[in-house]
């Protein structure tokens, strides 16, 4: 049986910069019609000129692949009305960042006053630009996100016409505060779905499914998967593929991301097929809710899957993916 999925989209991607960038944009640009870029490079992405430039490097990189990098820039509470008024076109969103919580994001919000955000995120509310927030505390790795839910409900609640993106949510109590509140959605990655901490370090370490947020436990994988398989309209795919090379992954210092890009619609075609979920709530998950939630209009591009063996890679230049070396059960056989 084929399985025909019309213009995937990504809602989380890092695509990083120079030869990273050149080894893993035409990866996620061959079988997703678009993305939502990360601006969390060394520096962060925090004007126009060097977001523009980003993004004709990204457009460099990904070759004759049609792919539409949908670019963010990175949150900084002293953003005035004037400058949102004038790259509010070529952004889809502002990425916030709590300081120093995950990989490159020290010039992040040390201070969630909500009266430190306001100018900001009313300005953004009124120009319409969607606020995605990497939603954790600095507390203990297990709480991190739970404790970040009333940051995330203070705001929503704080600015009801201002569209929230709680990024890569990992637990129950996510789940529950975005059917609270009618302005929160939510990106899912495929590791979350797929994984618990078991599976990062129940056995023996593995370095490549460790990430920010850290996978949590058995009820929590099973909330978001009912979310995610359903189709619910507040949730959509973003991978959160977060290359590293292979030696910041195997290393005593052990960077946070999973590389996923590459086989991202193979296991979410074998996700959804293996609990009975059906293609067209896939489809919404992967396409149709994004676009609403964004009111974006990429162009179409269909990706067909079969069930067929398919090995992945060991690596991707110095980048080790998930499951590298292992079989999955779906392969990509046409991308039209
Ligand atoms: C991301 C990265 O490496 O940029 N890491 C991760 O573990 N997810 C940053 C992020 O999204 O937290
Ligand atoms: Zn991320």
């Amino acid at each position: 049986m084929q399985i025909k999925l019309d213009t995937p989209l990504d809602m989380h991607l890092h695509l990083r910069d120079e030869d990273m960038l050149k080894t893993v944009a035409p990866l996620s640009a061959k079988s997703f019609s678009g993305a939502l870029i990360m601006p969390n490079l060394v520096p962060p992405v925090t004007t126009k000129e060097a977001l523009l430039s980003y993004k004709d490097r990204i457009i460099d990189a990904i070759g004759d692949n049609e792919f539409t990098p949908y670019m963010t820039l990175f949150f900084k509470n002293n953003y005035s009305y004037e400058f949102l008024e004038d790259i509010k076109d070529d952004i889809i969103g502002i990425k916030l960042y709590p300081a120093g919580i995950t990989t490159n994001s020290d010039g992040g919000v040390d201070n969630f006053d909500i009266e430190t955000l306001r100018s900001t995120l009313e300005a953004m509310s009124r120009l319409d630009i969607p606020l995605c927030i990497h939603g954790e505390s600095d507390g203990f790795v297990m709480d991190r996100e739970k404790e970040f839910v009333p940051i995330y409900e203070e705001l929503a609640s704080s600015f009801p016409n201002l569209k929230i993106i709680m990024e890569h949510i990992t637990t129950k109590d996510s789940v529950e505060a975005l059917e609270r509140h009618s302005n929160l959605y939510a990106t899912i990655t495929i590791h979350h779905l797929l994984i618990t901490l078991d599976d990062v370090a129940g056995g023996m370490l593995n370095p490549h499914l460790f990430c920010k947020p850290i996978a949590k436990r058995y009820e929590d994988r099973e909330a978001l998967q009912r979310v995610a398989l359903e189709a619910n309209p507040k949730v959509m795919f973003g991978s959160d593929s977060a290359p590293h090379p292979q030696h910041a992954k195997e290393s005593s210092h052990c960077s946070a991301g999973v590389f996923t890009s590459p086989i991202a619609l193979q296991l979410l075609t074998q996700l959804f097929i293996d609990n009975n979920s059906s293609i067209e709530n896939l489809q919404k998950f992967i396409s149709s809710n994004a676009k609403d939630i964004y009111n974006i209009s990429p162009k179409s591009k269909v990706i067909t899957l079969e069930k067929k063996p398919f090995i992945v890679p060991n690596s991707y230049d110095n980048v080790i993916p998930m499951y590298a070396s292992q079989t999955i059960d779906y392969s990509i056989i046409g991308i039209k």
